[in-house]
Parts: C-alpha cells; sequence; structure tokens
C-alpha cells in the first residue's frame, strides 16, 4: 500500500504539462496519486493522459455521468493526505481565498481537512496585482502552503516571476510536508489546516516518534548550527583494477549531499570529501573530491582535526584489489580470473578513535536485513554518537531515489521515521545534532576553533 495518497489538482494554465512530471515523481517516491482537473486545464492536457499513468479516473466535475462517485468531491477530498495544485492559476487561488465551490476542485479544497500546498504560475502582471498579492496572504494566514514560481521567461514572452517552479523542487516541498509531524489528539490524528500556517495531519506514521512523542518540524533556514564545522563524506568510492576498470557500488551522493546543504542553510560551514557522484554538489560549501576509499581517508584525515562534526555519508568500499594493474588486463587465455582483494581503512572508524573532546562522529548503515540490530552494533563497534540506519530495499529508500526512510539511532533511543525526501531527512538528521549538543553538556561549549 502507498505510504502517501496525494490529491493533485490541476489548473487551466501552460504549465499544466508540468503536473504530468510532477505525478511521476510522487509516484517514484511510493505516493498514490489521484487527478483533478479543471475545465480549462483540459485545454491544456487531455484528463486520458492522467488517467492512462495514475490507473484512475480523473475528475473534472462531479455531475459528469462518467464519474463513478457520485460524491466524488466530499469521498476525494477525505482520502488524501495532501491536497497539492499544479500549476495554480489566479482564478482557482481567488475561489479558494474566499470560499467559493463552483466546480469540483474548488468543493474539493473546501471539503478537505489534508494539508493543502499550491504551486502558482502565471503571466508576471496577474501575479503581482494587489488582489492576487491580498488572496495568497488570506491563504497563507488559513495555513496553506505555496511554492512560489520563480523569474524567468514566461510563456507571454515577458519576463518576470511566475514561472513554475521546479518540478524536483515542488516534489521535494510536498515531501517535506508529507513528512512533518501529525497532530495526535485523544489517541485520535487531527486533521485540518491550522491557523498560524503550521499543517497539522496526515495519515500514516510519518514523523511520530517510536515512544509516540512528536517532534517539532526542522528549522528551515536560521543560524542554528551557527559555528559547527561539519566534515562529510559522500559518494561511491571506486577501487581500481587497472586503467580501466574498477569495483564501485550505486551510491549517488543525493543523501549526502542533502546533508551539506541543509547544514550550509542552518550556518555551519561544510567540507565535502566527494568519491563518485552522479549529482551536482551544493554550492557554499569546501568540495574535495578523493575517488578511492584509500584516497578519501587520506583527505579526512588531513580536515578533521578542524570539524567538530563528522559524517561518513560514502559508501565506502571494504575491499580493493591488492595489486592494480599498470595496463589494461586482457582476457586472451583467461578462461577465468581471481582477483586478489585486499581490506581498505575505515575513514569511520578512524575518525572515531582520533576524536578530540566535543567532536561527534555519524555514520550510516545502509542495511537488506536485520536493519536496527546491524545499526546497533556498528554505532558500538564503532564508537558513534548517531547511526542513520536504512533498509536499501524499501519501496522509496535507497542509493539513486529523492527519498528515504530511515531510523535515527543515538545514546539516547531510536527514532523511526517514515517516507521523506533526502533534504527532509538531512534536517532530522542536524537537528539530532543540535539534541545531542544539549543532552550532553560536555558536548555543549562551543570551542570556536572552527
Ligand atoms: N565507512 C567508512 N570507511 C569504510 C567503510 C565504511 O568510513 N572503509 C563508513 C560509511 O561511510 C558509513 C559506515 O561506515 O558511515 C558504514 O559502516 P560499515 O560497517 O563499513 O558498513 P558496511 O560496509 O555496509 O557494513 P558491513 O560490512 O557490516 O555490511
Amino acid at each position: 500500500m502507498a505510504e502517501y495518497r496525494i490529491g493533485l489538482g490541476v489548473t487551466g494554465g501552460i504549465a499544466a504539462y508540468k503536473a504530468i512530471e510532477v505525478m511521476r515523481h510522487l509516484q517514484k517516491a511510493g505516493c498514490e496519486v489521484s487527478v483533478a482537473m479543471t475545465r480549462h486545464a483540459t485545454e491544456f492536457v487531455r484528463p486520458l493522459t492522467f488517467r492512462a499513468l495514475t490507473d484512475r479516473h480523473v475528475i473534472v466535475d462531479d455531475y459528469d455521468p462518467a464519474n463513478p462517485d457520485p460524491i466524488a468531491h466530499i469521498n476525494f477530498s477525505q482520502e488524501i493526505d495532501l491536497l497539492l495544485i499544479v500549476p495554480a492559476t489566479a482564478n482557482i487561488i481567488a475561489k479558494f481565498a474566499n470560499g467559493i465551490a463552483d466546480d469540483f476542485l474548488s468543493s474539493t479544497y473546501l471539503a478537505s481537512t489534508a494539508p493543502v500546498l499550491i504551486a502558482p504560475a502565471m503571466n508576471v502582471t496577474m501575479w503581482e496585482h494587489a488582489a492576487t498579492q491580498r488572496n495568497l496572504e488570506r491563504l497563507k494566514a488559513d495555513g496553506v502552503r505555496f511554492v512560489d514560481p520563480v523569474a524567468g521567461e514566461l510563456a507571454c514572452k515577458t519576463v518576470g516571476t511566475g514561472k513554475l517552479e521546479d518540478v524536483e523542487n515542488i516534489v521535494r516541498q510536498a515531501l517535506t510536508v508529507l513528512s512533518e509531524p501529525p497532530a495526535v489528539a485523544g489517541g485520535l490524528r487531527v486533521s485540518q489546516r491550522s491557523a498560524g500556517g503550521t499543517i497539522i495531519g496526515r495519515s500514516g506514521n510519518g514523523a511520530v516518534l517510536s515512544d509516540g512523542e512528536v517532534k517539532p518540524p526542522a528549522t528551515a533556514g536560521g543560524s542554528d548550527l551557527a559555528g559547527e564545522h561539519i566534515l562529510i563524506t559522500v559518494g561511491g568510492t571506486r577501487e581500481a583494477i587497472d586503467p580501466v576498470r574498477f569495483i564501485s557500488n550505486h551510491s549517488s551522493g543525493k543523501m549526502g549531499f542533502a546533508v551539506a546543504a541543509a547544514a550550509r542553510d542552518r550556518g555551519a560551514k561544510v567540507t565535502v570529501v566527494a568519491a563518485s557522484t552522479s549529482v551536482e554538489p551544493p554550492d557554499g560549501i569546501e568540495l574535495i573530491r578523493a575517488i578511492s576509499a584509500q584516497e578519501m581517508f587520506d583527505a579526512v584525515m588531513e580536515k578533521v582535526a578542524d570539524a567538530t562534526v563528522f559524517i561518513g555519508a560514502a559508501a565506502v568500499a571494504d575491499y580493493a584489489p591488492a595489486n592494480v594493474a599498470d595496463m589494461k588486463i586482457k582476457k586472451e587465455g583467461k578462461d577465468g580470473f581471481l582477483l586478489e582483494l585486499k581490506k581498505t581503512p575505515d575513514i569511520l572508524s578512524e575518525v572515531s578513535k582520533r576524536r578530540s573532546g566535543r567532536q561527534l562522529v555519524i555514520g550510516f548503515a545502509a542495511e537488506t536485513n536485520d536493519v536496527i540490530e546491524y545499526a546497533k552494533s556498528k554505532m558500538a563497534k564503532k564508537n558513534l554518537d548517531m547511526v542513520i540506519a536504512n533498509d536499501i530495499t524499501a519501496q522509496g529508500a535507497g542509493f539513486n531515489t529523492d527519498t528515504n526512510i530511515a531510523t535515527i539511532l543515538t545514546p539516547q533511543g531510536e527514532t523511526a521515521l517514515g517516507l521523506m525526501s533526502k533534504r527532509a531527512l538531512a534536517d532530522k538528521i542536524l537537528d539530532e545534532i543540535i539534541n545531542l549538543r544539549r543532552s550532553n553538556p560536555a558536548n555543549a561549549a562551543r570551542s570556536g576553533n572552527s
């Protein structure tokens, strides 16, 4: 069963085709997506496209005889964990802000208690119009979230703000909203928009801690990590066999780079030692490339004395070829081939052994079975302050996804987290660093040497 159910509302703008991409990304992240379109949206994209890709009836009109559900706006609105509007026109924003319910989508908005995330796209003059801005403010006060449009050349050939935000960012923000803690009242889940803009409510066990405590959302932006210097290993190492071949793994670097970007945004100085990665590194960090385990070891040892936190997010090969051939190995005359491997240095263990007083040492445990037991034994064996454990076989977790499902282990206990974007998980990890600093006075004093 899908972890999250999303109601995707598509309204009539030129960016309507991008809703297809948003839907595909959400499906890949393990979400079940149901689509509702306004009549004007169908002028841009045919409902059949969404129907074929979701295998569900796409609702445009409650009264359409083809609609299998006679009170669709009620049922649809009650069965979703998030109402996401991509793209949102000035018209739908105006209707939502004023409680007008004259079509399926606007009725659904009124009938739903799920969090609402809106990604507007429109002409710059329409976006900047006092009426639109007033409606946005009103919706924000009602607790609705926005993925603001960005500046660029618009479909009308004018340049200005009004372009739909990147699909990836919309998806990331949708997953972040979904991963936020639900409010639980008297054992029952409360599911409604709160007046203060904080989203409460969604079904599933997303961010409820194992002991039932609900954690506050991660700090977005700000400077709660100012004074920290975080050294992170990222990506998958490559161990050369000969000048052409190597042994490696599936790591993309997404998780490590997400931690780096989040730490940067929260005021930390960030140094990344990256092996092979398939995504762009974030800006505003110090980046050192180190391709093999040995190169990564050397680079880390050079930098680690200055770091206040070390995070081993890299997938480091445990073994490397004992002898690297100088020339390309030829297959002629060989029916088989034995490759001798030797153990690589364990970077995380070595950092932990060398650590100075307040330095925190954090590792990852990517496992396929007995995840928590292995993670606990890693924490003890490598003497770690925190381990982020995940089952890489779970849907929505693993190497090349934008999402993860993890359990954070610290000496104080375990925090089981639901499906969330890697960026949202990065913020949870950083929140735990703050908690560790607070809970252990020996860790709290800032050395100020960074
Ligand atoms: N790690 C490291 N240097 C290594 C190997 C792993 O720094 N040579 C770090 C990883 O970055 C990660 C953690 O150690 O943070 C993973 O622990 P490890 O026990 O090495 O993981 P696996 O190799 O996956 O474990 P196992 O051999 O038990 O399957």
